[in-house]
């Protein structure tokens, strides 16, 4: 626990989106372990604050709170499949952009491994991050939702909750993928 008494965090994919996430929740006080593929992205962010992970592992047993960005459905289960059995117990935040009936199948899986399962669609570019404006629309487990309110409103001002995965129209403008 940070001295906030909230749950530590660990990120996992440091990317555009992910990097500032993970700013916003380092400036939000949080203990906050960072894990990205190609380590030069780890290095920021450890600069300012961040507990730097070697592995994926390594950043899950570091929290009880996962938060992914990766780049998409594929790439969520290329990192958390060889690590499943570190998931039992854990809460997953997944802020990775999927079509729901891939946000489906990851609430599933996530079930089978008896991790808690949370999955947001991000309506924002990453310079808006932690700025007015931003929304982001949950879908999965209310409790989650709820229970980690306080981190999910370090990132945006607008954090809405869904009882099911839905089809969003794509916010970002320079994505060329046809989600369905
Ligand atoms: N950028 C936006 O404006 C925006 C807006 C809304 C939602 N999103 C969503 O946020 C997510 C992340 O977007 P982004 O802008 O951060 O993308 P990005 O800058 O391209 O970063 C992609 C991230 O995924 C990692 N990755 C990709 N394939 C991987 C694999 N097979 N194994 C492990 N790691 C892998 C990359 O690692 P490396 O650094 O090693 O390549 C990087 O950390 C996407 O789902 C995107 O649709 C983005």
């Amino acid at each position: 626990m940070t001295a906030d008494h909230e749950p530590a965090v660990a990120i996992l994919g440091l990317g555009a989106m992910g990097g500032a996430l993970a700013t916003a929740v380092l400036d939000g006080g949080r203990t906050t372990t960072v894990w990205n593929r190609s380590a030069a992205r780890i290095v920021a962010l450890a600069g300012r604050g961040a507990i730097p992970a070697e592995t994926a592992r390594d950043a899950v047993r570091s929290s009880p709170l996962l938060v992914v960005c990766l780049f998409d459905h594929d790439s969520v289960h290329a990192v958390l499949d060889p690590i499943a059995g570190e998931l039992a117990g854990r809460t997953v935040i997944n802020l990775t952009t999927t079509t729901p009936v891939e946000a489906r199948e990851l609430a599933e899986w996530a079930a089978r491994q008896g991790a808690a399962y949370l999955d947001g669609g991000i309506m924002a570019v990453p310079a808006m991050i932690g700025q007015p404006d931003a929304s982001v629309l949950y879908s999965g487990s209310a409790d989650i939702f709820h229970q980690h309110r306080s981190l999910l409103d370090l990132w945006v001002t607008a954090s809405t909750w869904v009882p099911m995965p839905v089809r969003l129209p794509c916010m970002t403008w320079h994505c060329s993928r046809a989600c369905t």
